[in-house]
């Protein structure tokens, strides 16, 4: 595999980490607000988000590449409103799609074509993190101003399995 192509898979894994431990820290903001609804849906989230690292950790051993097990970078706790903890899910669910097309930009570029295929889950497994993201945004607009409703938001949210 190229150097580049590697070193960028490698970076997703702890990116993939990151992303596992940011969903961590909204879990327990919801907890904290009493929301345990929310706190299980990004808690089921966190865990898919290991199961992403760990699908590329297990790829790049497959092809006889090293992975590097970088630090994952610490979450800021300061989430203010279930808005601003919806709304930075989505933010970095941007974030991760565009990191993933980087790598397969540089796998094209490559022509590693068995990359481009292994990538291929990742694409369309981000049109889906973008949706939910996007879905758990609007209903937060338009519920979570109102405290019954976003108590009932909280439990069809929690049906999350
Ligand atoms: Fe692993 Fe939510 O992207």
């Amino acid at each position: 595999m190229n150097k580049k192509v590697a070193e960028l898979l490698n970076a997703q894994v702890n990116k993939e980490f990151y992303s596992a431990y940011l969903y961590l820290g909204i879990s327990k903001y919801f907890t904290q607000q009493n929301l345990p609804g929310f706190a299980s849906w990004y808690k089921v989230q966190a865990e898919e988000e290991q199961e992403h690292a760990m699908k590329i950790y297990e790829y790049l051993l497959d092809q006889d590449e090293d992975v590097t097990l970088a630090s994952i970078a610490e979450v800021k706790a300061d989430l203010k409103s279930p808005l601003e903890a919806v709304k930075e899910a989505d933010k970095h669910e941007h974030y991760i799609t565009g990191e993933i097309v980087k790598i397969m930009d540089a796998a094209a570029e490559d022509k590693d074509y068995r990359t481009q295929l292994f990538l291929n889950w990742f694409i369309t497994e981000q049109e889906e993190e973008e949706r939910n993201s996007k879905d758990m945004v609007i209903k937060v607009e338009m519920l979570g101003n109102d405290k019954k409703n976003l108590y009932l938001l909280d439990k069809e949210v929690g049906s999350r399995k």
